[in-house]
């Protein structure tokens, strides 16, 4: 045994929330070239029954749950005759996360993977964590109930995975800084006049990887990168002013960890959640994927700069709530949830996400983090005064991106 995790001739017994997901569905396709080596406990998604149910048939899970009660007459029928035990709602959604299972992937999109993520760390065993939010909105009470539980936490974000790839956490006092790097997104060069225009589908079209449309938008503003600070704050356990963000337009180097005799320590690879999903799940040992191999003279030159603050303000309002700390990190979240929603329903402009995020921070008092319910009464105090916000800009009263700006 090594840290709780099984020899080689073991079979791994794997759960998947979200796995209907960009992250899921990457999940449980490595899962099925490998059926030696995994056996599935429990599949869970929100609303998609149909591709849960197939899911589900095809790895022969023993559970499978949707959280949309609306869906669960598909996914019963679905699956009836086969064995496989389903359910629907909140609750089956907590039970999946709950079963007996070895490794869990947490791949819920948003604050609805919060409570099903910590259910599955407190089961202990290993907890791949994909669900940025859950870190963001409640890190300290994520750390704490996995050291309870004997849980180890695996980053599956590339640039944490990166990190927690070549962190000498063992000699930490060699550590100097951590640096994220970023892609930039698709609007990278853009004016403020120009990102100003840009629509829900050119927002969502990111240059180098394939993922949700919630994750995508967030990279276009860059507060994804601005989430992954205050992840990698949690996961790490490093100030803020040790944490760097790179602009990295290839999205080759994942991310860096800078020691004080001067080394600097990258992991690389192809732009493919694959690989650090594979990493995760077979951890502590590697299995093969069909990532494309990185072919470093075909790439010929890497491009880095520093990110800007000003076209980008989302990194610094992500700054700002960790430096603040209290609640401020899962206001801006909830926040930020709530006018990417506005922006792809097409009620604010995109550089007005960022604006409403800064106003939505000026005007909650931080208050403290005790507990769980804490954390969904800020996120939920995030959301609402953003939405208020939303509601002026749509009756005419205009906020910009220098509005965002001016917070920091
Ligand atoms: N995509 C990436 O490359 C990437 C990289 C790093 C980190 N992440 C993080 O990983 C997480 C997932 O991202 P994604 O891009 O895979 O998102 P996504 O494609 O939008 O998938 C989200 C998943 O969550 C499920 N879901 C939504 N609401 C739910 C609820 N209330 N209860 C249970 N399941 C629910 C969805 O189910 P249905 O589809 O069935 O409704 C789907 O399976 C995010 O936190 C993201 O920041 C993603």
């Amino acid at each position: 045994m090594v840290d709780g995790v099984s020899s080689s001739q073991d079979v791994r017994r794997v759960t998947v929330l979200g796995a209907t997901g960009s992250v899921g569905t990457n999940t449980v396709d490595l899962i099925a070239r490998e059926p030696d080596r995994f056996s599935v406990e429990a599949l869970a998604g929100g609303s998609n029954a149909a591709l849960l149910a197939r899911q589900a048939r095809d790895l022969g899970a023993a559970f499978a749950a949707v959280a949309d009660e609306a869906a669960w007459p598909e996914l019963r029928d679905a699956l009836a005759g086969t064995g496989i035990e389903a359910a629907a709602g909140r609750e089956a959604v907590l039970e999946a996360a709950r079963r007996p299972a070895d490794w869990t992937m947490g791949a819920i999109v948003g604050a609805a993977g919060l409570a099903p993520t910590l259910e599955a760390v407190r089961r202990g065993g290993i907890v791949a964590l994909a669900n940025k939010e859950a870190l963001v909105c409640a890190g300290h009470l994520f750390t704490e109930e996995a050291e309870r539980a004997g849980c180890r936490i695996l980053p599956v974000d590339s640039e944490h995975n990166a990190i927690y790839q070549v962190f000498d956490d063992a000699r930490r006092e060699g550590i100097d800084k951590i640096i994220l790097t970023a892609s930039g997104g698709p609007f990278r060069t853009l004016s403020i006049d120009e990102m100003a225009r840009k629509t829900p589908a050119e927002a969502v079209a990111h240059p180098n990887w394939s993922m949700g449309v919630k994750i995508s938008i967030d990279s276009a503003t860059m507060m994804n990168k601005g989430l992954e600070l205050i992840e990698a704050h949690h996961l790490f356990a490093l100030p803020e002013d040790r944490i760097d963000v790179l602009v990295h337009p290839q999205s080759v180097v994942h991310s860096l960890v800078s020691y004080i005799d001067g080394s600097v320590l990258a992991q690389l690879g192809s732009p493919d959640m694959r690989t650090p999903i594979a990493y995760c799940l077979a951890w502590p040992r590697r299995m093969t994927t069909p990532v494309e191999r990185l072919d470093l003279a075909a790439i010929g030159g890497l491009e880095f700069s520093a990110p800007d603050r000003l076209r980008f303000p989302s990194l610094e309002l992500a700054r700002e709530a960790l430096r603040v700390g209290g609640d401020a990190a899962p206001v801006l979240n909830g926040a930020n949830e709530a006018a990417v929603e506005a922006f792809v329903a097409g009620r604010i402009g995109f550089t007005q996400i960022a604006a409403v995020v800064a106003e939505t921070l000026q005007r909650c008092p931080t208050e403290p983090i005790g507990d769980l319910d804490a954390v969904y009464a800020a996120d939920a105090k995030g959301r609402r005064v953003a939405a208020d916000i939303v509601s002026v800009i749509e009756a005419g009263g205009g906020l910009s991106i220098a509005h965002a700006g001016a917070a920091n």
